[in-house]
């Protein structure tokens, strides 16, 4: 297992481009299922989970080839409906595969994929909206096993919570299933319309997506397609947070700002100044800096997934900060770990409160538990005095693309190290 070490204390600033989306990359590579034709995939980062998943595609029978960020597909006949425990359980997404396998072959056994590090992470509203297109679901041995021998038919659903996987497995299904289908409830984050953008290039006839009201109509078969994943925003975000954490500055490229208006708004809250043009959006370290509360929210709120890295940057601003999460029941693993690096948080029920002090981070050894914490130890160990040592972040692997080397050409000093 790798670790990371991080000499502290120097100034980041400069430029550097986001990779390709982990969280849109992943649903449009399981939407490749419905297509008999070859589909050419462009920005598909480099990671971990994708690996993965492209392993799942082949164990259906996909052919996948790979050149440099493009990945082409081409599955004109499936070899199995299996998702197997071995690789479901290294990622949860893979409950994504369910639907499409649902859609295209009647049937499907895909493994539960149990928990994580931040929460349970139930697929309740998955399951239950595709009983509502028809689909018979049955839990054997933890795998869950579904049949639809007369095909998925359309469904108005409403969500009780607006779950991301959950609007994007319904998507897929209700792309070849007979009639219409309305979510409602669905989720709003940019993945989502990156995903009903990839579909309808393939030919689907979806509209909606993006607002809290998606409509499916299902088309017999789809078509093959190429097209371009979105950036990846939670890369970005943490690296736009690498420079002011520094008393530095960073200008992020191949980016946009209207799918991270929640977080800019946090970061100008603590006195950071942000500024955009085309494509790229830079933050730099003002004079001051200050606490700054928020609560994670479903899009266009918060992201849940950039709670722990602006933690990591209140910590060393200047007053109180009062951070809840309401998205996992468990995503403050991270606290812990900084408060070994010398910050002053207090966990009380769902809210951190965060005494920020400057100058507060001394290196240390200290170990990431899940993939957004990992980021938030690497950004404190960016400004602690001496070394930090961050371990096991084969979990950073997972969603970020060579961080080492962006945060490197910034003037970090991170070395990848073998344990
Ligand atoms: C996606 O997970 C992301 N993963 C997560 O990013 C992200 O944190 C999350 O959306 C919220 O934005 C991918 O896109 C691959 P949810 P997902 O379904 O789809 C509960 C990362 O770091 N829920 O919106 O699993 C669930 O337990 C990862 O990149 C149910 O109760 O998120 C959670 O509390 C972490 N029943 C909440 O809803 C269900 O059937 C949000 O889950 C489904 C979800």
């Amino acid at each position: 297992m790798d670790y990371f070490e991080i000499e502290g204390g120097r100034r980041l600033s400069g430029t550097v481009t986001a990779s390709g989306s982990k969280n849109a990359a992943l649903p449009i590579l399981f939407a490749t299922l419905l297509c008999p034709a070859k589909v050419r995939l462009r920005k598909v980062p480099r990671l971990h989970d994708i690996k993965t998943t492209l392993s799942l595609l082949e164990g259906v029978g996909a052919r996948v080839s790979r050149e440099g960020e493009t990945v082409e597909i081409e599955l004109a006949k499936l070899s199995s409906t299996e998702a197997p425990y071995d690789l479901v359980r290294t990622m949860r997404a893979s409950v994504l595969m369910l639907g499409p396998l649902l859609a295209r072959e009647k049937s499907a056994r895909v493994s539960l994929p149990g928990g994580c590090a931040i929460g349970s992470r139930p697929v309740d509203i998955h399951l239950t909206a595709l009983e509502q297109m028809g689909a018979e679901l049955k839990l054997e041995a933890g795998y869950i096993v579904g049949n639809c021998p007369r095909g998925l038919r359309g469904a108005e659903i409403n969500f009780r919570f607006p779950s991301v996987g959950a609007t994007q497995q319904i998507m897929m299904a209700a792309s070849l299933a007979a009639g219409r289908t309305v979510i409602r409830n669905a989720a709003r984050e940019p993945e989502i319309e990156n995903l009903g953008g990839f579909l309808r290039a393939m030919g689907a006839k979806i509209s909606g997506d993006g607002t809290a009201e998606i409509v499916i109509d299902g088309v017999p078969a789809l078509s093959g397609a190429e097209f371009e994943v979105m950036f990846d925003r939670i890369e970005a975000a943490t690296l736009l947070l690498a420079g002011p954490i520094t008393g530095g500055s960073t200008r992020v490229q191949g980016m946009e700002t209207d799918c991270l208006e929640a977080f800019l708004g946090v970061l100008r809250k603590s006195g950071v100044a942000v500024n955009s043009g085309e494509g790229w959006v830079e933050a730099a370290a003002g004079a001051a800096s200050h606490g700054a509360d928020f609560e994670t929210q479903p899009h266009p709120g918060y992201p849940t997934d950039l709670q722990a890295q602006m933690m990591a940057f209140l910590a060393q601003a200047n007053g109180i900060s009062r951070v809840s999460e309401t998205i996992f029941e468990n995503r403050f693993m991270h606290v812990p770990e900084l408060v070994r690096m010398g910050a002053d948080i207090r966990v009380e029920g769902g809210q951190a409160v965060v005494h920020g002090k400057p100058g507060c981070y001394q290196g240390t050894t200290v170990m990431a538990t899940d993939l957004r914490a990992s980021a938030s130890l690497v950004l404190a160990g960016l400004v602690a005095k001496g070394t930090t040592r961050v371990r096991r972040i084969y979990h950073l692997d997972r969603g970020y693309e060579s961080l080492e080397s962006k945060l490197s050409s910034l003037g970090g000093a991170v070395v990848r190290k073998p344990e």
